[in-house]
């Protein structure tokens, strides 16, 4: 292909592409420079092609200048976060990244940029963080309802023998300020360990927040964690981060393995030195802040694949707290079905008082992929379907087989505020099946339902079916 036709398809190809882009020749000429990187500098493209790229953004100092960097210091700039005005004075915030080109004997040929829109995320993010910081006890005081549920060792049910040593483990922690680590599958109780020994501890009067580290772009996280500074390259405000948030008192960091490696180098240094220091800041500020991390796959395994530091873990394993999944203490199954049906008859105002023995074999022999939180939302779609009986049936129980784990455990991840959608829908499914099962016939269907032919009417008449 001739340099022209090869020229033609970069063009091309950078303009269809969904990200921005900036290519300069070693005579420091911009030679790409599509429609989306125009949008995110509010430059037009005319005014940037083919002219020296250094005239064009003379506001920046060339040694600030990322591209300058590649090409005359052959450096990478990898991921770093800038904050523009776009031409609509809307403020935009991307990831960018910045590389030379080597041509065949090492010399730099040219230099390249790109750029990805993350303002959605950002503003995500920027949110995230103005919630948490309202939820924190100094609000709390003000008697606003606390945003996080305070779960305490009372809410922790089961007896199974290995789960009660790990919850004495666990009250044990509560007596000291030692990082804890937690192991254990989805919707196994981290969470709830985490919030009672929090609560148990001599830091219950301080703030517990948690972040899910798999929750937020990686770019993003630190300066979540460890907070921004106004102003300098990144165009970030000053903002404390949630280590600066929960000084005095407990940082849950959920799935720590999602965390990039060299951020889990941060992380354990500033666990050695007690200070942290804001992204793009100079200051060092000194926190106390508990941290109990948790991972949902075995942390040997996790450390061979290279996704999380052994320093780093060793360092927060003082504590390690390791919860058996449900499968392997079924003996727990009943009097957690218990538990699950008594808060719900209150909630729904239903009078279940006992299992059929067949529900009981069901439930026993189930293997639960998103353990306790699956049976609990299990239960709760059972009661909250009960109509005046007193007992709880095997056919009640719609257990969601065959599917993806990942895509029952998403299923499954419920807050008070879907819960009454998820159950209409599981409710309407349901219905639909039954009539599919008996050609349409409302008799027949609310017998496999096991329910009166009324009740059946007045559902579909509520959902309209
Ligand atoms: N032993 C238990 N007794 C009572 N309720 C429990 C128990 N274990 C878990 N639960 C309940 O199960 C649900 C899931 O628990 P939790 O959110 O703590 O799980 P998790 O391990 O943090 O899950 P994920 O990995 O998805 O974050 C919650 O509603 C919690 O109250
Ligand atoms: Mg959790």
């Amino acid at each position: 292909m001739k340099a022209k036709e090869y020229q033609k398809v970069i063009t091309e190809l950078a303009n269809k592409a969904d990200l921005a882009i900036h290519i300069v020749d070693k005579a420091y000429h911009s030679i790409v420079y599509n429609e989306n990187m125009a949008i995110v500098e509010k430059i037009q493209r005319e005014d940037v092609l083919g002219k020296p790229f250094l005239e064009v953004f003379s506001h920046i100092e060339k040694e600030d200048s990322t591209l300058w960097q590649a090409l005359s210091n052959r450096k990478s700039t990898i991921n770093v976060e800038q904050t523009y005005q776009n031409a609509y004075g809307k403020q935009v915030t991307s990831v960018n990244s910045t590389y030379p080109v080597f041509g065949e004997d090492g010399e730099v040929i040219a230099a390249f940029e790109i750029a990805r829109d993350i303002t959605g995320i950002k503003d995500m993010s920027e949110t995230l963080l103005a919630l948490q910081s309202e939820a924190r006890p100094a609000k709390a005081k003000t008697a606003e309802k606390p945003m996080i549920r305070r779960y305490t060792f009372d809410d922790i049910k089961g007896n199974n023998r290995e789960f009660k040593s790990v919850i004495n483990r666990a009250k044990r922690a509560s007596n000291s300020s030692a990082s804890v680590f937690i192991y254990g599958e989805t919707g196994i109780g981290k969470e709830l360990f985490a919030q009672s020994i929090h609560y148990a501890s001599e830091r219950k009067n301080g703030p517990f927040l948690a972040q899910n580290c798999a929750a937020i772009p990686e770019s993003l996280l630190e300066g979540i964690l460890f907070g921004t500074t106004k102003g300098g390259f990144t165009g970030a405000v000053d903002r404390a981060g949630l280590f600066e948030q929960a000084n005095g008192g407990t940082l849950l960091l959920d799935e720590i393995s999602a965390m990039p490696y060299d951020l889990q180098s941060k992380l354990l240094r500033v666990l050695q030195e007690e200070y942290i220091r804001r992204v793009g800041g100079s200051k060092d500020i000194p926190v106390d802040v508990r941290i109990i991390a948790t991972v949902n796959r075995d942390p040997q395994k996790l450390i061979e694949e290279g996704r999380l530091r052994s320093d780093l873990y060793y360092r927060l394993n003082i504590i390690n707290i390791d919860i058996p999944p449900l499968r392997e203490r079924r003996d727990d199954i009943l009097e957690l079905t218990d538990e699950f049906i008594k808060k719900d008859n209150e909630k729904f105002g239903k009078e279940i008082w006992m299992l059929s023995e067949k529900a009981k074999e069901k439930l026993i022999s189930h293997d639960y992929p998103g353990n306790v939180r699956e049976l609990r939302n299990l239960i709760t779609a059972a009661v909250s379907m009960a109509d005046r009986e007193h007992v709880l049936t095997e056919n009640m129980l719609m257990f969601v087989e065959g599917a993806e784990p990942r895509k029952q455990i998403d299923k499954f991840r419920l807050s008070d505020d879907n819960l009454d959608d998820y159950l209409e829908m599981v409710e309407k499914s349901i219905i639909k099946e039954a009539l599919a099962a008996s050609d349409g016939n409302i008799s027949k269907a609310a017998e496999l339902l096991a329910i009166k032919r009324q009740t059946l009417q007045h559902k579909l008449r509520k959902y309209g079916m």
